[in-house]
């Protein structure tokens, strides 16, 4: 991770957050080129789960919303975790980190009788925590309180409990408040998503390990919604979709570990949560999440705003059996469900004849409003650049060129190109040259059009092509004095290091095959 951190700083990937004042405890700014790698993470994810979808639209929403949305989402009551602080060295621990499971729950469920006196559970503290895993001061521990990860802020210029409100914990809650919206200008059916990427915070107790982390991050969420009937499929589609991501971003799949959440360790909206870990220098950790929300949120926030959040069937009229609960679909006959937008008033001079149930013989009952279920692929945008930069960072003998015969070491980014900050990188062959750097230059502007490209030309040609390697550009581009005769150049590949001439004229051509296939 050092190397990763150092090459971050160094390059311009990630930067310390506020610097040059001490910090602040691991924030972190996205430099010039960590700009460019995450951007093109989400644009890759934007492409890929939005654009490309039929069934997918997006959203951009405001992080702060109404707090009747945080009651409601169960986030103001649960999104908490237990912390402990120790009287010695003053560290705060999240116990569920530091301490196993069963010290935990053992701890949780003791604490949990009102009955217990304040010595009590003191000494219930002391007993299952022991020592401080900072200073290993021994029985120095607060009584564990559950500390809400949400930050508090206040709009307008009274602080008072009426101007309070949050950051948003996760993007999703906004696509929910919006369902109606979405549905009403896109008429989406089932099944359908929504996608949106943004800012997150969370007033995380142990934020750490660089980006992975941390109080301010971003997240990639799709709320997708489904008949509940189809959960499971709808489910399995999702994960097979999360693996063929990973793969698109060049993680390598060996790497990743599914772990399916225990019910008593779930979010308080989840059904069914199975995370993506990957196999950080630091650990296996979570990298993405997938879970099955069920009608949780769209029914909640209905129940809180008095909004009709249920979806309604228009092609098709489902019934469900009274005495045994099977559905039915009814089909419109042919011609009619596609003026069905305007046609709601007829199906009533319609004679929909369902039928008698034909398991129980029960009477149907229509029913063609209800809460779609939800599945929820979330992927934090700083776990995959750092998961995305601790796989392709390499480091590889190579033979050196310029200090004598023997090798050196190379560090090199094996970034897919799509992601990759640079394209490729222009270099006159001398600097002093201004012939070569006339055609260099007009090689880097017209590529500039169409890529991102840098310009370098510092140093000797290895030097330079050690520095790209080192922040991933696929490609490096010399103009040399043949160049000037025949309008080729060196086109040099940053894994294989191979070089081969090509013409000018076919560059453009050549990477854009290279990078989009
Ligand atoms: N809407 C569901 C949700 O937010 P989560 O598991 O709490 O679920 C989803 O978060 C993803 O967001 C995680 O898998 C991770 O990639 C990212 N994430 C969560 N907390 C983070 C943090 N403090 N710093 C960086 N990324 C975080």
């Amino acid at each position: 991770m050092d190397k990763i951190v150092s090459l971050c700083k160094r390059r311009g990937f990630v930067f310390p957050g506020s610097e040059i004042y001490g910090g602040l405890s691991n924030s972190w700014d996205y430099g010039p080129l960590g700009v460019e790698l995450k951007n093109n993470i989400k644009n890759l994810w934007w492409k890929r789960f939005v654009q490309t979808r039929e069934d997918m639209v997006g959203l951009d929403a405001a992080l702060i919303m109404n707090p009747k949305t945080w009651e409601a989402s169960g986030h103001l009551n649960e999104f908490t975790d237990p912390l402990v602080e120790c009287k010695e060295c003053h560290t705060r621990f999240r116990i569920n980190e530091h301490w196993s499971d069963k010290v935990w729950w053992d701890l949780a469920r003791y604490l949990a009788q009102e009955s217990l006196s304040s010595k009590e559970r003191e000494e219930a503290v002391q007993d299952a925590l022991k020592v401080c895993p900072q200073c290993k001061a021994k029985g120095k521990f607060t009584v564990p309180k559950n500390f809400n990860l949400m930050f508090k802020t206040y709009v307008g210029v009274a602080e008072g409990k009426a101007d309070t409100v949050y950051l948003r914990p996760e993007t999703a809650q906004s696509i929910f408040v919006n369902f109606k919206n979405i549905l009403d200008t896109t008429r989406k059916q089932l099944p359908f998503g929504v996608g949106q990427v943004g800012k997150a915070f969370r007033n995380e107790i142990t934020p750490g390990n660089f980006v992975f982390r941390t109080r301010e991050f971003e997240q990639m969420e799709v709320e997708y919604f489904v008949r509940e009937k189809e959960w499971k499929k709808w489910f399995e589609h999702w994960r097979g979709e999360m693996f063929e991501w990973i793969k698109e971003i060049g993680l390598d799949t060996k790497s990743i570990h599914e772990y399916e959440h225990p019910e008593k360790d779930r979010a308080h909206y989840s059904k069914k949560t199975i995370d993506f870990e990957y196999d950080f220098p630091f650990g296996r950790k979570e990298l993405y999440g997938l879970s099955y929300r069920a009608d949780f949120d769209l029914k909640n926030h209905e129940k809180a705003s008095g909004a009709d959040l249920r979806y309604t069937d228009v092609n098709s009229e489902r019934f469900i059996c009274e005495k045994c609960g099977a559905e039915k679909l009814f089909k419109y006959p042919p011609g009619v469900s596609e003026k069905i937008g305007g046609a709601r008033a007829k199906m009533s001079s319609m004679t929909i004849k369902p039928g008698k149930c034909e398991k129980c013989s029960g009477k149907y009952v229509p029913e063609n409003k209800f809460w779609p279920h939800v599945i929820e692929p979330s992927l934090g945008v700083d776990r995959s650049f750092l998961a995305v930069l601790v796989s392709a960072y390499t480091e590889e003998p190579v033979k050196s060129n310029d200090h004598g015969p023997g090798t050196e070491m190379r560090v090199v980014l094996k970034l897919k190109p799509q992601l990759a900050p640079y394209k490729a990188a222009v270099f006159p062959l001398l600097k002093n040259k201004p012939e070569l750097i006339k055609l260099a230059h007009k090689v880097y502007d017209d590529l500039r059009k169409h890529f991102l490209v840098a310009w370098d030309d510092r140093g000797n040609i290895g030097k330079r092509y050690f520095s790209q390697d080192e922040i991933g550009t696929p490609y490096c581009i010399t103009v040399d004095f043949d160049s000037l005769k025949d309008k080729t150049v060196t086109l040099r590949d940053r894994d294989t290091m191979k070089q081969k001439r090509v013409k000018i004229d076919d560059l453009k051509e050549i990477l854009h095959r290279q990078l989009f296939g």
